[in-house]
């Protein structure tokens, strides 16, 4: 174990975890829009750079991004310390500038005083970020559909020859952790459709309810080992199903009691 103190809070920590995740457990609260549980950190955003120091420093003082910094003994962080302040304005000035249109950035930067960029706009900037989360996620999932393609200002999250992608399952996992909602799709109810694929859903025998794509399915059984019919009902009717079972068990008569 390690010691360290956060915002003039000793707190402990296990040697080796990452200073935003011990943050994180301790409800201190710095940006981290690059960050999702589910994937290895990546350092996209800067977003979460906070200040350390050391008491032998000698008042040096560094800044790092608490996503990829490993906790040591002695550690004294400032979340929000001017400079900490003044570097994610900045990051988040810049943002505004790329995404000018995007509901989520405007939020962020509002949340740190900022309205209005003081950069040259970039008028049809569309909502990514970059912070690929989708292609971690993707590429984590084993699937590797999509990835970041071009350079500069051209960078951006694309399938193959910009095409539908042929290792796509349409598990939506990609969309789900966007932080900015910029990957659309649109689920028909026996359809879905996301990077231009299309997919037929597989609808719950018991409640009709859609549950998940065929490919991603037929996936899941080949590479988990999941029982083909278990995505033949959906988690709920599962549920209710053992419910049943267990009800009708509590009312057996154990043998010893029966006369
Ligand atoms: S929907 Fe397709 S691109 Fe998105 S995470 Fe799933 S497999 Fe990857
Ligand atoms: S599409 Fe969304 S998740 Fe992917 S890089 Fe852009 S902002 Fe991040
Ligand atoms: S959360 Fe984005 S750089 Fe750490």
């Amino acid at each position: 174990m390690v010691r360290l103190t956060i915002n003039g809070r000793v707190v402990q920590a296990e040697k080796g975890e990452m200073l935003l995740v011990v943050m994180n457990r301790e409800k201190i609260s710095v940006p981290a829009i690059c960050n999702h549980g589910a994937v290895e950190a990546f350092g996209a955003c800067r977003l979460c750079t906070v200040e350390i120091t050391k008491n032998d420093w000698n008042g040096w003082k560094n800044y790092v991004t608490s996503c990829l910094y490993p906790v040591e003994d002695g550690l004294i962080v400032s979340t929000h310390s001017e400079t900490v302040i003044n570097l994610r304005k900045t990051l988040l000035d810049l943002h505004l500038a790329r995404h000018p249109h995007s509901e989520h950035v405007r939020q962020w930067a509002m949340e740190y005083g900022i309205t209005q960029t003081s950069f040259e706009e970039i008028p049809d900037g569309d909502d990514c970020i970059l912070c690929a989360l989708c292609t971690r996620i993707c590429d984590r999932m084993g699937f590797a559909a999509i990835s970041t393609v071009g350079r500069g200002h051209g960078k951006e999250v694309a399938p193959p020859l910009n095409e539908p992608p042929p290792d796509c399952t349409g598990c939506l996992a990609c969309a789900q952790c966007c932080p900015t909602e910029f990957i659309t799709f649109s689920d028909s109810g026996t359809s879905r459709e996301i990077w231009g694929k299309q997919f037929e859903m597989i609808t719950c025998k018991e409640c009709s309810k859609p549950i998940l794509t065929k490919d991603f399915a037929e996936t899941l059984s080949k590479t988990r080992n999941i029982p083909a019919d278990y995505f033949e009902v959906c988690d709920e009717c599962h549920r209710k199903a053992t419910a049943l079972t267990m009800g009708k068990i509590s009312q057996w008569q154990r043998e010893d009691t029966a006369s």
